[in-house]
């Protein structure tokens, strides 16, 4: 049958005006992307020139501090603003006693960058899991996870990020209280700038898989359920997070990302606060799986769960795709 090319409606609206060309498209974009609203998580060690894999996350690795200050400058070099810090220590006990160690990784970490690339912006990543025995987000007794006892502990490592250097600490634990003894702890020894990015609505989420192994954190008994929030849950997101802004929060995180959009969406629409989303190890892995079997179109992909999550809201992305994205950006 032959196509008619004559036959014309008559129609007030035509949406694909706005689509013909490249140069109309962004025109009218609505969302845009920067590598200023990245933050790139990185894994600290022991030891010198070490740059070890990390399988279930390609392109991600276990570094030395001396490796994650190249990381870092590297990072800073092609346009991301800054980093979240992630220890490895060398030994765990029973109360995570190396988490406010001076002399531990994240803490020798943030003095090197500090130093050697003075205009990054520093946070670190304020949890007991990489430090306990047992691998959980706090101070145990029996199979319970201890509220008050563990909040004490997490202050005093907060306090040991800032006094190293750093610009934000970012409690992940979801203990109650955290963001308000951390406050307060801070501004008691005299560092009232340093700012509070609290990890305010985290879900029990099965997307953390592959940061365990990067983070060697993996619980050894139970699970987070009684800490991290129930993932079927929104009105209890936005609970935690106005009491973490009451608290003193100067950032807000919601984590996961993608599958918690609508979170997100609701969070940043609620409070207008800066928003921050963090793109975790398992939604990043799951792309570069597919993308390693030809299934997906990974620059594509990657630009697309990062544009998305922009529109849903977050100002501040934490993303182990930070290098990858600004280079294309
Ligand atoms: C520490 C912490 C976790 C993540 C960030 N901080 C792991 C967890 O709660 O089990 C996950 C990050 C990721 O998956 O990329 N509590």
């Amino acid at each position: 049958m032959a196509v008619s090319t004559a036959y014309k409606l008559s129609l007030a609206n035509r949406p694909r005006r706005l689509r013909r060309t490249e140069a109309i498209r962004a025109l009218v974009r609505e969302t845009r992307l920067t590598p200023d609203c990245f933050i790139y998580p990185l894994f600290v060690c022991d030891g010198e020139g070490v740059r070890r894999a990390v399988s279930s996350m390609p392109g991600v690795f276990q570094l030395s501090v001396d490796e994650a200050v190249a990381e870092a400058a590297a990072a800073r070099a092609e346009g991301v603003p800054g980093v979240i810090l992630f220890g490895l220590p060398s030994s765990k006990d029973e109360v995570g006693s190396l988490a406010f160690d001076p002399e531990a990784p994240v803490q020798e970490a943030v003095r090197a960058l500090k130093r050697e690339v003075p205009d990054l912006l520093v946070m670190t990543d304020v949890c007991l899991c990489e430090y306990t025995s047992h691998g959980h987000c706090g101070i145990v007794d029996g199979e319970e996870i201890l509220n008050d006892a563990t909040v004490a502990h997490l202050a005093q490592a907060a306090l040991s990020h800032a006094a190293a250097g750093a610009d934000f600490v970012a409690p992940s634990d979801m203990m109650d209280g955290r963001v308000a003894a951390i406050r307060r702890v801070l501004d008691d020894g005299g560092f009232d700038q340093v700012g509070i990015m609290s990890y305010a609505a985290k879900y029990c989420s099965g997307f953390y898989g592959p940061f365990r192994e990067a983070a060697d954190s993996t619980p050894q008994f139970g699970d987070r359920r009684t800490h991290q929030m129930d993932p079927a849950n929104v009105d209890e997101a936005l609970r935690e997070v106005e009491i973490d802004i009451q608290e003193g929060a100067d950032i807000i995180m919601v984590k996961p990302a993608v599958p918690y959009l609508d979170v997100l969406s609701k969070v940043k629409e609620r409070f207008g606060r800066p928003t921050a989303a963090y793109h975790v190890s398992g939604e990043y892995a799951m792309i570069k799986a597919a993308a390693e079997r030809g299934w997906i179109d990974e620059p594509r992909v990657m630009m697309e769960t990062l544009t998305s999550i922009r529109r849903a809201g977050a100002d501040i992305i934490i993303t182990y795709y930070a290098r990858e994205a600004a280079r294309l950006l």
